[in-house]
């Protein structure tokens, strides 16, 4: 026997002999040996997200078109908290290599951003390419490789060519898949030489109850009770236009997968919102309650995305309302499986059957919803802890959950954590040196990220993790108010300054690109 094979022989005694004896130290100390040991894989990302409604600005720079948060926010500036919107956002348009800078000194690996469509093409299938468009997103591509930064592209971030709106309603309209494919060509061919990163949509699940079910986003359309909106029909057009938006997204992927992965290796995949939804009770008909809640929130999409199908809870109770994929089109959608899901995550709910008990009205408990009240308490106890927003709770705990009922739900497919972050909401009294110490903001993701390390101990396939967001930015009917970046924007002079949770940033991509070599 060799020396090689002693030495093997002699670790494997020793460690049966720990298996025998060391399970029988306390469970915490054991536990501590794990977290001590824990290393993010090395070809993990660490970057920030952003999109390009929220980042650009430049609205009507070089040939860009209108596109439909343009036409909304100047329509209805009274539905933007500040009456503001994105026409000059951050600037991102004339400023990027300002902000690849602030990339660098953080130490990202990557960064997440969506294209302009209507940057890209003004009218969408109906005009011809806006070559300036092209070239913008070049350059960005082109800055971040050259610092070590991939770049990772969401094709579109809610923001569409206005002209689509006007011509066949959007995603109403089955015409909007074939724009959709339109883009994503112009897209692979232009820019798929350098980005092997990609993302078709960002979180339509929640755009679409935002847009054509609560009808609070363009195109504004919902009907009674669920919102107030001069045209729409909440009970049908929100699963109308999702299911335009699977097929867009199964014709894309279809699309990259045969005309050019073989060429540029990349991977796609789509984004959606998830919430961690715990049962209010323990009883069978909250604990179902949870699980249609998920059926009709992320599940909506990833199911016909990874299996073809819808979630049986939302066949059951919507029926006819539920559009059916044809034979066709659930080949097409088995034919496009991603490579990854995107997970965007902000915090959890309790959740109450509404199905076969008595509820209150609320967010969630109609028949649109699953019957499954969304709650932020059950009693005195909060879910998390409450913060500015409304809708925010900060509950790591839930992260984990959802990371693992993902992991289970399909079979551990590779994920990406492509938003996670914390808003703060600027009230009158706030000032700018509170905004700079933002503690909460480190609490918050210093809570996220180890519950990410517990989920990927736990075996969850996480690839990668970005932060909402790189800097403050327009937050769609927040404007202005609601701020979620490591840097801090001012509204007049757009300078960015770092907060606290910049420096912590820095330090916890640091320590664990280190640990990966200790
Ligand atoms: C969206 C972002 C938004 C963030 C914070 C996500 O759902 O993708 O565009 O800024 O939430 O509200």
């Amino acid at each position: 026997m060799g020396d090689l094979a002693i030495f093997v022989l002699i670790i494997s005694l020793q460690s049966l002999m720990c298996n025998v004896y060391c399970s029988c130290l306390n469970q915490s100390s054991s536990e501590n040996i794990l977290e001590d040991s824990f290393s993010f894989p090395s070809d993990f990302l660490f970057g920030t997200a952003s999109s390009a409604y929220q980042y650009e600005g430049a609205f009507l720079a070089e040939g860009k078109g209108l596109n439909n948060w343009d036409i909304f926010t100047h329509e209805y500036p009274g539905k933007i908290r500040d009456a503001n919107n994105g026409d000059m956002a951050v600037d991102q348009y004339h400023r990027f290599m300002e902000d690849i800078q602030l990339m660098t000194s953080l130490g990202v690996n990557s960064y997440r951003f969506s294209i302009s469509w209507s940057r890209v093409l003004p009218r969408g299938r109906f005009g011809s390419i806006n070559y300036s468009g092209i070239t913008y997103y070049n350059r960005l591509i082109d800055a971040l490789i050259s610092r070590g930064i991939k770049p990772f592209v969401t094709l579109n971030h809610l923001d569409y060519p206005q002209e689509l709106e006007n011509r066949f309603q959007s995603w109403l309209s089955p015409e909007m898949q074939k724009d959709f494919l339109y883009l994503a060509n112009i897209c692979f061919k232009h820019f798929g030489d350098r980005v092997k990163l990609w993302t078709t949509l960002n979180e339509p699940n929640n755009q679409i109850i935002l847009s054509h079910l609560r009808g609070t986003f363009p195109p504004s359309r919902c009907s009674l009770p669920y919102g107030n909106c001069s045209q729409g029909n909440s009970e049908t057009e929100p699963f109308i236009a999702a299911h335009n938006v699977i097929l867009a997204h199964a014709k894309a992927v279809q699309l990259y997968r045969t005309k050019y992965k073989e060429e540029q290796k990349g991977i796609i995949g789509i984004v959606v919102q998830t919430s961690w939804f715990e049962p209010i009770s323990d009883s069978i008909a909250d604990k179902a309650a949870a699980e249609r809640a998920q059926a009709f929130y992320s599940n909506w999409i990833l199911d016909p995305v990874i299996y073809g199908k819808y979630p049986k809870e939302m066949v059951n109770i919507l029926g006819s309302a539920l559009p059916r994929f044809s034979r066709k089109e659930v080949e097409c959608l088995k034919e496009s499986q991603s490579d990854f899901v995107g997970i965007n995550h902000y915090t959890s709910y309790f959740i109450q059957d509404c199905l076969l008990s008595s509820c209150n009205i609320g967010v969630g408990a109609s028949k649109v919803e699953g019957y499954a009240l969304k709650l932020d308490r059950k009693g005195n106890l909060t879910i998390g802890e409450p913060t500015d927003i409304n809708w925010q709770h900060i509950h790591p705990e839930g992260f984990r959950k959802m990371l693992n009922y993902l992991k289970d739900r399909y079979h551990n497919i590779p994920m990406f954590i492509t938003e996670n972050g914390f808003g703060d909401l600027q009230k009158p009294e706030t000032t700018v040196k509170e905004l700079l110490n933002d503690a909460k903001r480190i609490q918050y993701m210093s809570g996220y990220l180890d519950a990410l390390q517990s989920a990927m101990r736990d075996g969850a396939n996480v690839k990668g993790y970005f932060a909402w967001s790189l800097l403050d930015n327009f937050e769609w009917l927040y404007g202005y108010k609601l701020r979620f970046g490591l840097y801090h924007v001012d509204p007049v002079t757009l300078k960015r300054t770092p907060k606290r949770s910049a420096s912590w940033y820095r330090n916890y991509i640091g320590e664990n690109i280190r640990r990966r070599y200790d």
